[in-house]
């Protein structure tokens, strides 16, 4: 006979967040609060994300963002949805985020928070119907409250991140955050519109067997990176490449796996920008136990110079990342 449907039973997000409010960053509210705001967007873009095929917006918008890509409809949808959300929850004085090339102010000068978000990552999967996400990045201002916030309060560094998570709009809906004690993803029950916990305590596996980098570059590679992809190849690993980084970072979180972004020579800097893309997924493989790099340093001690920088970054399972090291190390 055929077993009992598992039911959505569990802790929904927004029990979890309180459960964990004793912790000192959560003590006055406003974090939780703003958790729950991002969630709120999430589930906002996941609906205009499920009905994408339906509706008129789907394809490109015909405008182009600061970094000269071409602006899809729902980049700009999500944008507008996600700094709707954060305005209106009223603990985000200020918003970077990678469609537009300044600071949005929220009108909450009060507010304790900054966020630098993606509204949509993987923009190319939107007309194909394959994954796509959001990230995004939260900290605490260093201007006073009260003030306008300034770029300092967006460059303060990777480590400084309060909050880093994202939303993966996959075969179902899923998001994973950290506030710096440990990694927990909460699965979307639609009709309920709840995130429930589903992965508690997230660990990446230490080692793993999956590569995933645009092999369409390689010949633009160094010849150390080069090499660590031949070695991939020669121990006949998995490819696996969806171009969304979210839904790439997510698959080798859970089986243990590498994505690699090296410079090319069409971006010498790596592609993926750094304080909306780069910092946030290091923050959360660190919390998993995982590990992020360029060919220099911790992502996490890279130093932000500007909104819309890009940096090269290897991301990972803790034992490949170190034996790319190796790779590194041979490049004299
Ligand atoms: P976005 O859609 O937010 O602009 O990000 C695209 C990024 C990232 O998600 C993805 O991993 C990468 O670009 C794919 O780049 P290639 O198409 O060059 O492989
Ligand atoms: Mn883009
Ligand atoms: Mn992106
Ligand atoms: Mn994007």
């Amino acid at each position: 006979k055929g077993e009992k449907m598992a039911l959505p039973v569990g802790i929904t997000l927004d029990r979890f967040i309180k459960r964990n409010q004793g912790a000192f960053q959560f003590a006055s509210g406003e974090l939780s609060q703003l958790l729950r705001d991002i969630a709120l967007a999430g589930k906002i873009i996941n609906r205009e994300v499920n009905k994408a095929g339906l509706v008129d917006i789907t394809g490109a918008l015909g405008t182009s963002n600061v970094q000269g890509e071409n602006q899809q409809k729902l980049d700009v949808i999500a944008d507008i949805r996600f700094i709707r959300a954060l305005k209106n929850g009223g603990e985000v004085c200020a918003i970077i985020t990678e469609e537009e090339d300044e600071i949005i102010y929220t009108g909450n000068d009060d507010a304790k928070y900054v966020v630098a978000i993606d509204p949509l990552d993987g923009s190319s999967n939107i007309d194909v119907n394959v994954s796509i996400g959001t990230i995004f990045s939260v900290y605490s201002r260093v201007t006073p409250r009260g003030t306008k916030a300034t770029m300092e309060d967006f460059l303060q560094g990777g480590r400084k991140q309060v909050a880093a998570g994202y939303i993966l709009y996959g075969s179902s809906t899923i998001l994973v955050y950290t506030t710096g004690a440990g990694v927990n993803a909460f699965t979307y029950e639609n009709s309920l519109g709840e995130f429930f916990l589903s992965h508690r305590n997230v660990k990446s596996p230490e080692d793993g067997a999956i590569y995933s980098v645009n092999e369409g570059n390689f010949d633009d590679f160094y010849d150390y990176t080069q090499r660590y992809i031949l070695n991939c190849r020669k121990r006949r690993m998995s490819s696996r490449y969806i171009g969304s980084l979210v839904g790439d970072f997510h698959r080798n979180l859970l089986k243990g796996g590498i994505y690699l972004y090296p410079p090319t020579p069409h971006y010498p800097q790596g592609k993926l920008r750094l304080l909306y893309e780069c910092y946030p997924m290091a923050f959360i493989a660190e919390q998993a136990g995982a590990k992020a790099i360029d060919c220099e340093s911790d992502i996490l001690d890279v130093k932000p110079v500007s909104f819309h920088q890009r940096n090269s970054i290897y991301i990972g399972a803790p034992k490949m990342i170190e034996e790319l090291e190796q790779y590194f190390k041979e490049r004299g």
